[in-house]
């Protein structure tokens, strides 16, 4: 098991990682409490039913999957199975689930009585590396996605690498993006290790790897005041293409086509094979005049219309460069 610590002037908690590890669960957090697992019918069931057997005194609460039931409304049931529970302020929720799991039942553990303990067990390889840490929680409110939320940090966080054998390969491969992601901006090592194929034996590795650069980039920039953008590598024209896909391209497939605009030629010949190879798109359909209304309503757009973007010039370092909508257009066209 590797353990990666989280250390922050308001927060800490490790980072629990390895095969099996959602066994150590009693020993990683305390479970000796009111416990409310929260899952959804996507989730094979034995995750939760894990948690659930090490806890002595557990709830479970079974949400719909998906982003249309990430809301308040399912916050809210949430929120009833506690209060009619008798939850008090020193008990808990438990997520054991993807990155919607986690971003509402955090939400629901931010705002119960203000605030009580939750411990996040992500089951796919993108809340691995990506959601399950640095304290943003949410719901989609309106049709905004994670427009209402807090900022609230799990006590623990318990990855089990041995959730991959059901996530199958396209699931697998969008958290894969986000790898790719963080290794290309910040760790060149990391980006060679995937380049070269010879990472499979090794996944918790990888995972550590990916991970201590969010710890990194979260602690530095708490409340994303600026630093954090580094981890939107790609996502400022992902962003527009998931819209414009309507749900055809995942998430992590959209941020794969949006890294090949935001780097030099010589960095898009390694990203090439490498998203290849993962089965990830290197382009997509859309045009600029497409792409651009999209991006210049994100909740990136900066004063005086410009859209701060992140570039990768050389593998494993970032700039970020405020585009005008006619340079992101110029880049966008370039590249078709
Ligand atoms: N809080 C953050 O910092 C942050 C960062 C990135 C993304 N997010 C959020 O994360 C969400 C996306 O997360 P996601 O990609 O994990 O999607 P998801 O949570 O919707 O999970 C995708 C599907 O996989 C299923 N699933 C989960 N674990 C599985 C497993 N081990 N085997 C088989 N199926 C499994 C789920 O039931 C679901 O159907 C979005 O709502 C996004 O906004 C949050």
């Amino acid at each position: 098991m590797t353990v990666i610590p989280f250390r922050s002037a308001s927060s800490s908690y490790d980072i629990s990682i390895g095969k099996g590890v959602i066994g150590d669960i009693a020993s990683l957090f305390n479970v000796r409490r009111k416990v409310l697992v929260v899952t959804d019918e996507g989730v094979p069931a034995k995750y939760p039913q894990a948690v659930m057997s090490a806890c002595p005194d557990a709830i479970i609460h079974t949400v719909p999957g998906g982003e249309a039931f990430k809301s308040l409304a399912t916050v809210e049931g949430i929120l009833s199975v506690l209060l009619d529970n008798g939850f008090t302020r020193s008990d808990a929720v438990i997520a054991v689930g993807g990155g919607m799991v986690g971003d509402m039942a955090g939400f629901a553990a931010s705002c119960y009585q203000r605030g009580i303990d939750f411990c996040n067990v992500p089951t796919t390889l993108l809340s691995q590396v990506d959601a399950s840490v640095g304290g943003k929680t949410a719901v989609n409110f309106k049709g905004v996605k994670n427009s209402v939320g807090a900022f609230h940090n799990p006590s623990a966080v318990i990855i089990d690498t041995g959730t991959h054998a059901t996530l199958g390969p396209r699931l697998f491969a969008e958290g894969m993006a986000e790898v790719v992601k963080m290794a290309a901006t910040s760790d060149r090592a990391l980006f060679e290790r995937i380049e070269s194929g010879r990472y499979g034996d090794d996944i918790e590795g990888v995972i550590s790897s990916a991970l201590a650069i969010k710890v990194s980039v979260v602690t530095a920039d708490p409340s994303e005041k600026g630093l954090r953008a580094v981890l939107n590598f790609g996502h400022t024209i992902g962003h527009a293409i998931e819209a414009l896909c309507k749900g055809s391209l995942y998430h992590g497939e959209c941020v794969a086509a949006g890294m090949m605009y935001m780097c030099s030629d010589k960095v898009r010949e390694r990203l090439s094979p490498v998203l290849q190879k993962l089965g990830l798109p290197l382009s997509d359909p859309y045009s600029a005049s497409e792409i651009i209304p999209l991006v210049m309503h994100d909740k990136k757009r900066r004063a005086g219309g410009v859209v701060r973007c992140v570039w990768v010039e050389e593998i494993g370092s970032f700039e970020f460069r405020d585009l005008t909508p006619a340079e992101l257009s110029a880049i966008i066209e370039k590249r078709k």
